[in-house]
């Protein structure tokens, strides 16, 4: 069984042919670049640049698997959460392609399929029945989210961002510091090349007496927005500001992933979300994983922020699990696509 993915959620217009859980090609072209000087996404220049490259990605996703329509058998679309007008030009693509081929289409959540993501490694997928219950986790620059996840169709939400997505505090850190958009990737490389000294103390929210698993990420942007009002306004200091931003960041996720393994009783993790491209992290998620015994999934770099072989892979599964949409199916921006609506400019 051949899928193709579509994912236009928020700025990457993205397409990808999955075959039996495997990926046989993913495309990815982003319009990042054309936000950069606004600090965050401007929905209508996102929704413009899908219509204008969805052809192009879909074409070459298409060539370098050496396939045609012909051979495919599903579509998988993004339905939501994430900007109306970006979601629909995928949705309208999706639908015309079922309809015209007449072929299932079915819409996918794309906070599930960043975590599915965490198993588009090593052929897991084709057993992802076996994989059942696992820790479910989002972290991306719209959402901070974390599932007990029972089986493919039973995700329960047990914890959230009360505020900022946790990519959205490193953007808005990014923007106090003057360091571009998106803030993840530069933020990291700072914290590394931190050269040592007093570093100032950021607060970890909802940590101590916190039975819950919630998460608060805007007192921490407003302390460091005060610290560099106040601060020597030296690259130094850029640096260890950013190297104590991201291990607050970090201490705060991995105390709240040993909360959850010990909630549910899972023995294993699967995280996805652009911020799971940062080394730092990822090297605490496994340190804590090793710890506790338990086993740790995470995408590649190249599946960890948008892309569109989550979304073909998670519609297949959920398709082989008897899952259906219909041809009326809709875009669904659930409000907005990040928690508070923070991420747009
Ligand atoms: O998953 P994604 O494409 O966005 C949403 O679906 O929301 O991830 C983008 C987010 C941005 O906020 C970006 O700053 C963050 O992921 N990010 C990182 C890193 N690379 C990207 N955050 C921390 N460290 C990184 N290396
Ligand atoms: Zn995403």
């Amino acid at each position: 069984m051949i899928t193709l993915g579509i994912e236009t959620s928020c700025d990457e217009t993205a397409a990808a042919l999955v075959e039996d859980g495997s990926v046989l090609s993913s495309v990815v072209s982003s319009s990042v670049h054309l936000h950069s000087e606004y600090g965050g996404i401007v929905p209508e220049i996102a929704s413009r640049f899908h219509t204008e490259y969805i052809f192009s990605v879909l074409t070459k996703t298409f060539e370098s698997a050496d396939r045609d329509m012909n051979d495919v058998d599903l579509v998988a679309v993004t339905k939501g959460p994430g900007l109306p007008g970006s979601l629909l030009v995928g949705v309208a693509f999706a639908k015309a392609i079922g309809f015209t081929r007449g072929i299932p289409v079915i819409g996918v959540d794309h906070l599930k399929a960043h975590v599915i993501s965490a198993f588009l490694e090593g052929k897991r997928l084709d057993r992802i029945r076996d994989l059942f219950p696992f820790v479910g986790m989002v972290i991306s620059g719209g959402h901070t989210r974390i599932y007990d996840c029972r089986g493919l169709r039973d995700f329960r939400l047990i914890g959230r961002t009360l505020d900022d997505a946790v990519g959205e505090a490193y953007d808005k850190v990014a923007r106090i510091l003057g360091l571009g958009y998106p803030g993840g990737p530069v933020i990291e490389r700072r914290a590394a090349s931190h050269g040592g000294g007093d570093k100032p103390g950021f607060p970890r929210a909802l940590l101590k007496n916190s039975p819950g698993i919630d998460f608060s990420f805007s007192g921490l942007k407003t302390a460091v927005m005060y610290y560099w009002r106040d601060a020597v306004k030296t690259e130094q200091e850029k640096d260890r500001i950013c190297y104590s931003f991201q291990e607050a960041v970090i201490d705060v996720i991995d105390k709240k992933i040993s909360m959850a393994l010990r909630a549910t009783g899972a023995e294993r993790l699967a995280a996805g979300g652009g911020v799971i491209n940062n080394r730092a992290l990822r090297q605490r998620i496994s340190e804590r994983c090793a710890r506790e015994g338990v086993d740790l999934c995470l995408p590649p770099g190249e599946y960890c922020t948008d892309n569109a072989a989550m979304t073909a892979a998670s519609g297949e599964a959920l398709f082989n699990a008897g899952e259906r949409s219909d041809l009326y199916l809709t875009a669904e921006p659930s409000g907005a696509r990040h928690e508070h609506g923070g991420k747009t400019a």
